[in-house]
């Protein structure tokens, strides 16, 4: 099992879970409640209990589908809701799913991964990939400052941050302060609509835009050291007492190195 299986699943039969506000959310079911084509195709990723499912289905949304790492809340949900399509039940890794919706709902999801700049760009990328042209992300994003604390869920950020990964992909419809947020999340929580950029301008494709060298480096050695980093590029600065700033200097006189080193990143990141 992974380790991120491992841990959502203990999360569920510790019955540490916290983020489940037990109902579908009023933000969502305003969104929800003004649709009317109720044979679009939804990807709930990380539903947990998936009320916001469950509402849907009562509604008369026929292409529903939820998906988890952890078998736990998918069981819990059948059984919950014995006559919701079985095949609409998705136990998967969410980064190796694949499939074409016209909308997919974020909520609290976002917010339970390690917050690396390569993860938070990797969760925009895979967002935009599982929709259709025009297709949308819509949901909440907790608006509260990013901490030190990486032991600590949920991962806060801030409307800027959350544009910088989402609007190279996405063309912002609505991106503010919920008005509606159930009680304990007042303030709290931004509600987003987000459609898929459909002739995407070059650099938008160019999954490295916008991020510096700098992040780039430190995100590597952060995740593997500088021994592997020396492993798959030969170089001195690598190798010989090696820092941030010398192998910067280095990489930024020498296209070829930095190259390799991008071409590294891009790879960690799929
Ligand atoms: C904080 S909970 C939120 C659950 C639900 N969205 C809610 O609001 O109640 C995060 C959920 O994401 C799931 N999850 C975490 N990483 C995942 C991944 N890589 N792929 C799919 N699901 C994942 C966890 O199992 C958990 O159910």
């Amino acid at each position: 099992m992974s380790t991120d299986k491992n841990y959502w699943t203990q999360r569920y039969e510790d019955a540490l879970t916290g983020w489940d506000v037990g109902e579908v959310s009023t933000p969502l079911k305003t969104y929800f409640d003004q649709l009317t084509d109720k044979t679009m195709r939804i990807l709930i990723p990380g539903a947990g209990n998936a009320h916001e499912a469950a509402y849907l289905f009562k509604q008369g949304f026929t292409n529903v589908f939820i998906l988890d790492i952890s078998a736990i809340p998918l069981n819990e949900f059948k059984k919950r809701n014995p006559d919701f399509n079985e095949q609409h039940l998705i136990e998967k890794d969410f980064f190796k799913h694949k499939g074409v919706y016209d909308l997919i709902v974020e909520q609290t999801f976002f917010c339970s991964f390690v917050p690396q700049k390569m993860n938070r760009v990797k969760y925009a990328t895979k967002m935009a990939s599982l929709l259709a042209p025009k297709g949308k992300l819509v949901g909440l994003w907790f608006d509260f400052p990013l901490t030190e604390d990486l032991e600590k869920r949920p991962f806060g950020g801030s409307i800027e941050e959350y544009k910088s990964y989402l609007s190279p992909l996405f063309t912002i419809q609505t991106f503010e302060k919920s008005y509606n947020s159930i009680p304990q999340r007042v303030d709290k929580e931004l509600f987003g609509i987000f459609s898929k950029k459909e002739n995407k301008p070059k650099q938008a494709n160019n999954p490295l835009h916008g991020i510096t060298l700098k992040a780039i480096l430190e995100e590597l050695v952060a995740k593997y050291g500088w021994e592997y980093m020396d492993q798959k590029v030969r170089i001195n600065c690598f190798a010989l007492n090696p820092t941030i700033n010398s192998s910067l200097k280095f990489l930024r006189k020498t296209p070829w190195a930095r190259e390799k080193v991008e071409q590294l990143y891009l790879r960690s990141i799929k």
